[in-house]
């Protein structure tokens, strides 16, 4: 059994961990509880000035934290984000693929460009940051990946379309990768959240927000949205040992939406 078999299991000490989308909402929430789990982090988002706030606030709590920026849809993403974590860090050991944009359509109507967007940086900037980053994760003795996808790639919805394919594909690639690399150690699972209070989903305008919260948190069982902690926390389960025998799954937080 690998290391972490007591009651340490749900530690994170040593472990390099990648998170992209780590700004705001739940990446930064992942930041932080993996930061507070002994982790060294590393915050990506498209600003510089956004990723260094979050590396600051978990440095001047007493953990490592690195920024980096990070736009997924730019061409050979993968790839320059793996070179200047690399600049940074010696070894990573967890990645989770947690950025991703969501476009209101009707697939009757979706334009190629707004197809191209949403599957770009949600399907195609993860699985080839999942490709680009098995060279590091290889040399990990306790290598982790978690794609963060959603609830509606299990229930799809209208207005949405494209949106939840591109999640529900994220599931498909996440057991292909942990087929192909459970040989070489690395774990592949995802995470679908219900409903979570971020800015993705909140309206600015209070009166709406409000309308908007209540006509969500009703329905789900437990009556309410999710902070980003509380799926920060599955998250850090999934990458730490005590999820050792688990590779190729999808863990369902939502509150019941599914159930
Ligand atoms: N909130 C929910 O109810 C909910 C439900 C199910 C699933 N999820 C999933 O949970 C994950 C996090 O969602 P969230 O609610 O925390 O979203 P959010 O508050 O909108 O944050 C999204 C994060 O992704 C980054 N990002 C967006 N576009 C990017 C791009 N082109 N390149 C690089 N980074 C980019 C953002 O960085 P910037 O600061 O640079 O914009 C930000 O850090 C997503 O995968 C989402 O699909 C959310």
């Amino acid at each position: 059994m690998p290391a972490g078999s007591e009651n340490d299991c749900f530690e994170l000490t040593g472990r390099v961990a990648l998170i992209t989308g780590s700004t705001r909402g739940i990446g930064a929430a992942i930041a932080e509880e993996f930061a507070e789990a002994g982790a060294e982090v590393i915050v990506t988002g498209r600003s510089s000035e956004d990723a260094h706030s979050v590396a600051d606030k978990i440095t001047q709590a007493g953990a490592v934290a690195h920024a980096i920026a990070y736009e997924a849809g730019a061409p050979g993403a993968a790839q320059t984000l793996i070179a200047a974590v690399s600049s940074r860090v010696s070894k990573l050991d967890i990645l989770i693929n947690n950025a991703a944009i969501l476009r209101p359509h009707r697939v009757g109507k979706l334009s190629e460009e707004e197809f191209d967007e949403v599957f770009g940086i949600n399907t195609r900037a993860a699985l080839f940051l999942c490709q680009q980053a098995h060279a590091l994760l290889v040399r990990s003795e306790s290598a982790a990946i978690v794609n963060v996808t959603a609830a509606c790639a299990h229930r799809p919805m209208a207005g949405l379309g494209a949106y939840c394919a591109s999640k529900a594909a994220m599931i498909n690639f996440t057991s292909t990768l942990a087929q192909e690399w459970a040989k070489d150690g690395i774990r592949v699972n995802a995470l679908t959240p219900g409903s979570v209070a971020t800015d993705m989903i909140l309206p600015t305008d209070p009166i709406e927000r409000e309308a908007f919260e209540k006509d969500m948190a009703s329905q789900n069982l437990l009556g309410r949205l999710a902070e980003p902690r509380e799926i920060a926390r599955a998250v850090r389960f999934l990458s730490s040992s005590a999820a050792s025998f688990m590779t190729g799954q999808t863990l369902i937080v939502d509150g019941g939406l599914l159930a």
